[in-house]
C-alpha cells in the first residue's frame, strides 16, 4: 500500500521563518527589547545560552506580526495550528494553559451563569470564574481505594450534575488528568450538548493525543467547543507556551478573540510563539512516529516496573477496570506504598541518590511523564533505581492509613460567587477554627491539586482535617498563610 501523502503544508513554519529572516537581516534596532539582539545582555547569560537566541527575542514588528491583532505570519501560524488540531480557530498562548482556562471561562460565561465543573479542576479554572463572575456547581471525581488515587469523573456523575442543573450554561471537565486518566468525553460531550450546554475541556495534559491513534481521543474530535492544551508540558513547546482551540457553532469565536486580547500581554515572547509554530509542525509531520517511540518506551518500562517486588505501575486495563474511559499510557503512575515508603520519600530518593526527577509525588505514588524527549537510557536508569530502592527497603507493608489521605467528598456550599468573595473585605483566621467560614482564597493540596477551599464556599471540617493530614505527610499546600496555619476568609 502506498504511504499516505505527506502534508507539505504542515511542514511550513511561517512565524519562525520570518523571525530568522529578520534576525539575519541585521537591521539596526531602535526598539524594544532593550538588550538589542543580545548586545546588552548580561555576559554570564549570553555565555551560557549562546548569542543567537537573543537575535530572535523580538517585539511586534511588521515582519513578524502582532499576537493581539494578527494579520501576517502569526495569523498563518495559528491557521496551520487550527488545521492540525481540527479546530475552526486556534490561538497561541504565552501564559500557559492558565490564561487559556481564564479565556475559556470568561469568554463563555458571565455573572448570573452557572457552570458545572469537575472538582479536579486546576486553580486557573477558579481564577477564571473570578474574572467571569459565574457560579460554579461542582461534581466529584472518583476516589479508588485499591489504586489509592483520585481518578477522573465518570459519565454517571456528570450526567447527574447535568440532569440536576438543566439551567447551567457550560460544563468544564479536565481530561486527561495529571495521571493520564481520561473521562468519557465521547458520551459526556454529546449529552451536555443535547441539554443545551457548551463544553469546555482543560486538556493541559493532552496536546499529543491528536497525533497518535494509540492514545485516547482528543477533546475536539469528541466535539468540545473549546479546549486548551499545554504544548509545553508534553510536546515541543517551551515553558508557558500553550494553545487554545475553538470550534464555531455553539460559542462565539469573536468573544474568545476579544477575551484573549484582554488577558494576554501586548509584549508576547516571540521565542515562545516560535516554539508553538515548530511544535505544531513537528507533531503534524512526524508526531505519530515520535509518539510511537515514547509509547513503546513507557510501555516497556511499565512492564519492567511491574516485575519489581513491592512496586506497581498502572496499566490501561487497571484504569478501565476502575471506571475510567481511557488512559494515556505515556504516564507512569508508580505505586510505592507497599514498600512502606510514601511517594514523597521515593521521589526524594530518586532525586538525591539517583539523579532522577519525577513530575510529582503523592502519599502513595510517584508520577513519571514519558515524552518524545526521552531516551531508552533514561527509562533504564529509572527502572534500575526502583529495583535498588525495592531491594534495599524490602516489603515493609503500607505505612499510610488510607482514611487520613482520602480526599473528602465536598458538596457545594456556596454563600456567594467566587468573584464576590474575592472582592469582599477579608481577614485571616486560624485554619483549625475556619469551619463554616466563607473562604476568600483558593486552597489546594498539590498533588493532585483538587481545590479544597474555594472563594465563596463555606469551609468544611472534613477538608480542614484532610489538609492538616496531608501537610503532615509532606504535601504542598497552596493558598494558606503563615506556615499553613492561617486562611483568608470573608469578614463575618
Ligand atoms: C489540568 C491542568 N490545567 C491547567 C494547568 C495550568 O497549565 P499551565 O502551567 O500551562 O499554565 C495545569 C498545570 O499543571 C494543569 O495540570
Amino acid at each position: 500500500m502506498a504511504p499516505p501523502p505527506r502534508d507539505d503544508e504542515q511542514l511550513r513554519t511561517p512565524l519562525f521563518d520570518a523571525m530568522v529572516s529578520l534576525a539575519e537581516s541585521r537591521k539596526v534596532s531602535f526598539h524594544t527589547p532593550g538588550h538589542k539582539s543580545g548586545k546588552g545582555i548580561a555576559t554570564r547569560f549570553r555565555k551560557f545560552v549562546g548569542p543567537r537566541v537573543f537575535s530572535i527575542d523580538l517585539t511586534t514588528l511588521d515582519e513578524v506580526d502582532s499576537l493581539q491583532n494578527p494579520t501576517g505570519v502569526i495569523k498563518e501560524a495559528q491557521e496551520l495550528a487550527a488545521k492540525a488540531a481540527g479546530a475552526d480557530r486556534s490561538y497561541f498562548l504565552v501564559n500557559g494553559t492558565t490564561v487559556g482556562n481564564h479565556a475559556m471561562v470568561a469568554a463563555t460565561t458571565g455573572p448570573g451563569d452557572k457552570v458545572l465543573i469537575a472538582r479536579n479542576c486546576h486553580r486557573s479554572v477558579l481564577t477564571g470564574l473570578i474574572v467571569s463572575g459565574a457560579q460554579p456547581v461542582f461534581f466529584q471525581p472518583l476516589f479508588d481505594r485499591n489504586l489509592k488515587l483520585t481518578l477522573n469523573v465518570t459519565f454517571d456523575t456528570v450526567k447527574a450534575a447535568i440532569d440536576a442543573n438543566p439551567d447551567a450554561r457550560a460544563l468544564l471537565i479536565t481530561s486527561p488528568n495529571y495521571y493520564g486518566l481520561c473521562t468519557d468525553i465521547e458520551r459526556i460531550i454529546p449529552y451536555a450538548h443535547e441539554h443545551g450546554m457548551i463544553v469546555l475541556v482543560d486538556e493541559a495534559h493532552g496536546p499529543h493525543l491528536k497525533f497518535n491513534p494509540k492514545l485516547p481521543k482528543c477533546a475536539l474530535d469528541a466535539g468540545a467547543d473549546l479546549c486548551v492544551q499545554s504544548t509545553h508540558k508534553i510536546v515541543g513547546g517551551m515553558t508557558q507556551a500553550s494553545m487554545l482551540h475553538a470550534k464555531a457553532g455553539r460559542i462565539n469565536i469573536d468573544d474568545v478573540t476579544n477575551t484573549l486580547k484582554l488577558l494576554q500581554t501586548t509584549s508576547p515572547s516571540y521565542i515562545l510563539m516560535a516554539s508553538l509554530d515548530l511544535a505544531r509542525m513537528q507533531m503534524a509531520t512526524e508526531g505519530k512516529k515520535l509518539l510511537n517511540r515514547a509509547i513503546k518506551l513507557a510501555e516497556d518500562a511499565r512492564t519492567e516496573i511491574n516485575k519489581i517486588p513491592g512496586i506497581t505501575c498502572f496499566t490501561k486495563e487497571m484504569a478501565k477496570q476502575a471506571g475510567m474511559a481511557d488512559m494515556d499510557v505515556t504516564k507512569l503512575t508508580i505505586t510505592v506504598s507497599d514498600l512502606g515508603l510514601s511517594g514523597y520519600h521515593v521521589s526524594q530518593m530518586l532525586n538525591t541518590r539517583f539523579g532522577i526527577q519525577v513530575e510529582m509525588a503523592d502519599p502513595f505514588h510517584v508520577l513519571v511523564i514519558v515524552s518524545i524527549g526521552d531516551r531508552q537510557e533514561d527509562l533504564t536508569r529509572l527502572v534500575e533505581a526502583l529495583k535498588v530502592i525495592s531491594a534495599e527497603t524490602g516489603l515493609q507493608g503500607a505505612l499510610l492509613p488510607l482514611d487520613k489521605v482520602h480526599p473528602p467528598s465536598l458538596t457545594n456550599r456556596f454563600a456567594m460567587t467566587p468573584r464576590k468573595a474575592f472582592y469582599y473585605d477579608t481577614e485571616l483566621v486560624p485554619v483549625n477554627r475556619a469551619a463554616g467560614r466563607v473562604c476568600a482564597e483558593i486552597v489546594t493540596v498539590y498533588p493532585p491539586g483538587i481545590p479544597l477551599f474555594v472563594p465563596g464556599e463555606e469551609i468544611s471540617a472534613d477538608a480542614i482535617e484532610y489538609i492538616t493530614n496531608m501537610a503532615g505527610w509532606g504535601a504542598i499546600i497552596d493558598g494558606l498563610n503563615e506556615n499553613n496555619s492561617l486562611v483568608r476568609v470573608v469578614k463575618a
